[in-house]
């Protein structure tokens, strides 16, 4: 049996993940940090994550988040695992986004689209996008555009514009339940690794 705690469980990702832990055919337990536990999930909040990840490191638990802060400094003292984004296409298009390194001449310009309720602007994701793409590209480039809106469960779009051609990787994610079976994934996982930061690309590669 594996135990798991999620901090913001009354969230709209917290609930996708009770859910989907509640269908699953695997021998999982949601239960609190009191009680012990083998990995702690967590989409709540800075405050949230920050108390979190202290307990973590205290109670040497493997710990999975969409916040960055401080993880590299927790990694040498325990598994954690880092994703702006749990979804399979996310981490695709980030290794798309490889062959615009082939371009010259081009403008960038990374647009995202998030439900109206979203507190953060640029959304983690798009920062991460931005991050890779001047890696790629390495040159300057304009901040995300941001649009909030309706029920929108996440749009990510990569614009290369030149004066002849266009070129546009688009992400559109379904459901919520894309990330909360990533970030299951990730934490089943997790349990397994020894110390260290670990992110998509390790979870995929395995
Ligand atoms: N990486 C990904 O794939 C991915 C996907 C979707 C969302 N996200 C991110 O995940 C986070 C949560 O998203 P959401 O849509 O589920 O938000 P949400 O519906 O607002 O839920 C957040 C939950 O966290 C709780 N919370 C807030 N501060 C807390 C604290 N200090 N300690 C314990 N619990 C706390 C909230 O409780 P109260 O309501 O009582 O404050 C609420 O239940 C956001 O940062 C979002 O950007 C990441």
């Amino acid at each position: 049996m594996k135990k798991i705690a999620l901090i913001g469980a009354g969230g709209k990702m917290g609930q996708e993940i009770t859910k989907l832990i509640s269908e699953s055919p695997q021998e999982i337990k949601i239960t609190d940090l009191a009680k012990g536990v083998d990995v702690v999930i967590e989409f709540s909040s800075p405050k949230g994550f920050e108390k979190t990840l202290k307990w973590c490191v205290k109670n040497k638990t493997a710990f999975v988040s969409e916040h960055e802060r401080q993880l590299q400094r927790a990694a040498k003292i325990i598994p954690v695992f880092w994703a702006s984004n749990f979804s399979l296409g996310i981490a695709l298009v980030t290794e798309m986004m490889k062959q615009f390194s082939e371009l010259e001449d081009f403008d960038f310009q990374i647009e995202e689209f998030h439900h109206k309720h979203k507190k953060d602007k640029p959304s983690g994701t798009a920062k991460t996008l931005q991050k890779e793409l001047h890696k790629i590209v390495q040159k300057k480039l304009p901040e995300p555009l941001s649009i909030r809106g309706g029920e929108i469960f996440g749009i990510h779009k990569i614009w290369a514009m030149s004066s002849s051609e266009n070129i546009l990787i688009e992400h559109s994610a379904l459901n919520r339940s894309v990330f909360a079976k990533g970030a299951l994934r990730a934490s089943l996982w997790l349990i397994k690794q020894a110390p260290g930061y670990y992110s998509m690309r390790d979870l995929l590669s395995n």
